[in-house]
């Protein structure tokens, strides 16, 4: 079996759809869930392949809908149909969850945007379709059966869910229970529930004293034969999930209001003649009354309604990712950078804030600002969006919440070191793509100051802080951690600095210069050149190690990131971003992706650090408490491990960019070693340090997916927006025999086509160019590209 690259695979629970915009679980038996996660801007649902998963509201962490307890291994916690057979008594379940009879036909088509689980039992076929309206507060289950057999069939179906209302996890079931309410409409079929007390805290009324501002309605297309609204009523006393007291006997009580357990199940009865279809529909609704909940609830209940919403979501998705599409050799690479990564950014960490592995709802200052990236050569306007939502949540004093929750707006205020910078970060490229300079004055308010202040200030009182934390060596303090989160005690006193940071900070100052320069600032422009120039200097004087750059110091002035340490003598980052911002001279440059080569490139991707810490060092923070080889501990942590690839393009290293390309690649992954999903890319993959060396894990929640993608368009492709213009840089993979994308810039199109020859030329609309990059297009142009690379 091949799995579309050219490698083998021992074992497959699945594939790709032809045209790569579902993933077809055929095996229910995966190494781990492997899931789904449906959102549009405001609520979304997470679904794993076996139907277990939890539906939101603004929030995945405050506004959890319904409970789920995240059970990795039995995964069967969640919203389920059950179908029985009133004549024989059977019972399953239309997803394997939560009964797991044996079926005699089981798929899951993951897709983008809804979730088809198809299976069929004793000659009744069913698919059952989950999803969310494009834009509505409004999820739907789409559900047909199909009589495959020679007689007529009886079914009763049971549409199931528990009520959260809240924040999640919500572990206390005894108190959470004594706050919500929950009723049945027997008329308009519908069971609605609320929260009488939501754990965020709130201004006005103080701890606790809020209701849950929302309320939901669980409907069905079909007249309700019963409806039960108490857990134990359902389940009965000792009862499971997998065979309720409700679907063996017609007695179980109903039981709404204030005082149950409180759950939902709607019960429905199908007949269906031999060979007949039938469709019907469930939905969840979740709106601020009661009397738009039931209005969405019933609007989109109709089977015929929600095959139009579906088609919607289908063209959505299909639009927002086809205006840049990259053609490459090996069909499964293409598949997950052109549909896959962009949903994973856009569905899960953008709109929905939420993987199967952390149920997060918050905003992180430096996370959603990086994935909002996504939008660049797609949406600009909504990369811009997110700019001025983080420039919202400053302080007057340059620093930023570390995190933020919508909703509550509570936020993380720490010493963390560098979130404050991402706002310039992505503000530069922002106008390196569009531009349009103009983003310069949209303004925003600080957290304590009413008065809106343009993007440029928030910009610049970001800098300006960071220049006054910075070390008598003229290198920025690390404080309670940079990117890497789990530094969280290295600098604590603000006397440990940070080596990366610096070379982050190295960039900036490059692009602002820049962009002062543009607009006429030139004292300001200057400045930051000087200050650029002293960074460079400190950085190379006291950060270099001999083989590499070191990644920091602690407190007490002992290095981070030496050979002379035991653990964490060499990390990633500190070494691509020195050759990405040109903080490297060219013959450091290459000792250090050398030193790259030999200690952290493995076959599951690029380490970001080694080896690994196997005791807990107080002095440099929670990084050192992780089991050796996890996340950032000694593992592949992929959001770092797509600047690796940046870095070995840039040092025109072709041939680690095919193996670390390779690495990254989840469609490439033998299942019984890597274990996660085959179609996003996972959070980290164990390094040498773990005995599972190769396996990921924390899928869909990560910041490489957005990384991913535009690694791949702006290095690998080399096509990237530069304050000349476009430069068309290529550095393909040694295997790749061509490659061409499709890419908008500054409203005209481009198809660039790369191919191999005797040396590298180029031309525009057949005109052989002599320069690298594209000046700006007339809008509305269309340009082809010729490149030839040797
Ligand atoms: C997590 C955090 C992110 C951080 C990374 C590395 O993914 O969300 O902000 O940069 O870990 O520590």
């Amino acid at each position: 079996m091949t799995n579309g690259n050219g490698g083998t695979l021992t074992k497959s629970y699945g594939h790709f759809s032809t045209c790569g915009t579902e993933y077809i679980v055929t095996d229910p038996y995966t190494p781990r869930p492997w899931a789904n996660i449906i959102s549009n801007p405001r609520t979304g649902l997470a679904v794993s392949h076996t139907g277990s998963g939890f539906s939101w509201i603004d929030n995945s962490q405050l506004g959890t809908i319904t409970r789920w307890q995240q059970d990795l291994v039995e995964d069967s916690s969640g919203k389920f149909i059950y179908a029985k057979d009133l004549e024989t008594g059977t019972l399953w379940s239309l997803s394997p969850a939560p009964v797991f009879a044996a079926l005699d036909k089981y798929a899951c088509r993951h897709g983008l945007g809804y979730t088809v689980f198809e299976t069929a039992l004793c000659g009744i076929e069913a698919e059952w379709t989950l999803f969310c309206h494009v834009s509505e507060t409004v999820e739907m289950w789409l559900v047909t059966l199909k009589n495959a057999s020679d007689r007529p069939r009886r079914l009763e179906l049971c549409g199931f869910l528990e009520w959260c209302c809240g924040v999640s996890p919500a572990p206390r079931r005894e108190f959470g229970k004594l706050f919500i309410e929950t009723g049945f409409d027997a008329k308009q079929a519908m069971i609605l529930a609320r929260n009488h007390m939501w754990e965020v805290s709130s201004e006005r009324f103080g701890h606790w004293n809020t209701s849950f501002p929302y309320v939901s309605a669980f409907s069905v297309s079909e007249p309700v034969t019963r409806a039960q609204g108490d857990k134990a009523l359902f389940l009965g006393r000792r009862g499971t999930l997998r065979s309720p007291l409700a679907l063996r006997e017609k007695t179980a009580g109903a039981a709404f209001g204030r005082h149950e357990d409180p759950m939902a199940a709607l019960h429905v009865t199908v007949e269906l003649q031999p060979g007949e279809t039938k469709s019907l529909g469930f939905t969840l609704a979740t709106s601020e009354s009661d009397e738009k909940a039931a209005q969405l609830a019933i609007q989109f209940r109709a089977p015929q309604q929600m095959v139009t919403s579906l088609g919607d979501v289908k063209s959505f998705w299909k639009s927002t990712l086809s205006a840049h599409r990259m053609d490459m050799p090996g069909g499964a690479l293409n598949t997950v950078v052109n549909n896959w990564i962009r949903y994973q950014a856009i569905s899960a960490r953008l709109f929905g804030r939420c993987g199967y592995y952390q149920q997060s709802g918050a905003f992180g200052f430096r996370d959603q600002l990086q994935d909002s990236q996504v939008w660049l050569t797609i949406d600009p306007g909504r990369c811009r969006a997110q700019i001025r939502l983080h420039a919202g949540h400053q302080f007057a004093d340059g620093s930023v919440y570390h995190w933020w929750h919508p909703l509550s707006e509570q936020g993380h205020i720490t010493k963390m070191t560098d979130d404050l910078l991402w706002l310039g970060f992505v503000t530069a490229n922002y106008i390196k793509e569009t531009g349009d300079f103009s983003v310069l004055h949209d303004e925003e308010p600080f957290l304590d100051e009413e008065k809106p202040a343009p993007i440029r200030e928030h910009v610049m009182r970001a800098f300006q802080r960071v220049f006054f934390r910075t070390s008598p060596r003229g290198i920025p303090f690390i404080g309670a951690g940079d990117w890497n989160d789990g530094l969280s005690a290295m600098g604590l006193l603000e006397k440990g600095e940070s080596i990366w940071l610096g070379h982050f900070l190295a960039g900036l100052l490059a692009d602002w210069a820049e962009i002062f320069h543009r607009t006429h600032e030139n004292a300001l422009a200057n400045d930051l050149v000087n200050r650029r120039e002293a960074l460079v200097h400190a950085l190379n004087e006291h950060g270099w190690d001999g083989n590499w750059y070191t990644r920091g110091t602690l407190d007490d002035g002992s290095v981070l990131g030496s050979a002379a340490n035991r653990n964490g003598r060499i990390f990633l980052n500190s070494q691509t971003w020195a050759v990405l911002n040109e903080v490297a001279p060219a013959e450091r440059a290459t000792l250090c992706l050398e030193a790259v080569k030999k200690h952290l490139v493995t076959e599951a991707g690029a380490l970001l650090l080694a080896p690994a810490f196997d005791t807990p060092v107080s002095e440099i923070g929670y990084i050192t408490r992780y089991a050796p080889g996890l996340r950032e501990n000694g593992g592949v942590y992929t959001h770092a491990a797509t600047w690796a690839i940046a870095a070995a393009a840039k040092a025109r290293d072709a041939e680690l960019v095919e193996r670390l390309l390779c690495a990254i690649n989840p469609a490439n992954k033998d299942p019984e070693r890597y274990w996660a999903e085959p179609y996003v890319l996972p959070g980290n993959v164990d390094g040498p340090g773990s005995p599972h060396h190769g396996r990921a894990g924390w899928t869909w929640y990560t910041g490489s997916a957005a990384w991913l993608h535009r690694v791949v368009a702006e290095w690998v492709f080399g096509v990237r927006p530069t304050w000349e213009g476009l430069m068309i840089d290529p550095c393909l993979p040694p295997s790749w025999p061509r490659a061409r994308m499709v890419r908008p810039w500054r409203n005209a199109e481009y198809t660039i086509t790369i191919e191999r020859g005797a040396s590298f030329s180029l031309t525009v609309d057949g005109v052989r160019q002599e320069a690298r990059v594209l000046p700006a297009p007339e809008p509305g142009t269309a340009h082809q590209v010729g490149v030839v690379i040797p």
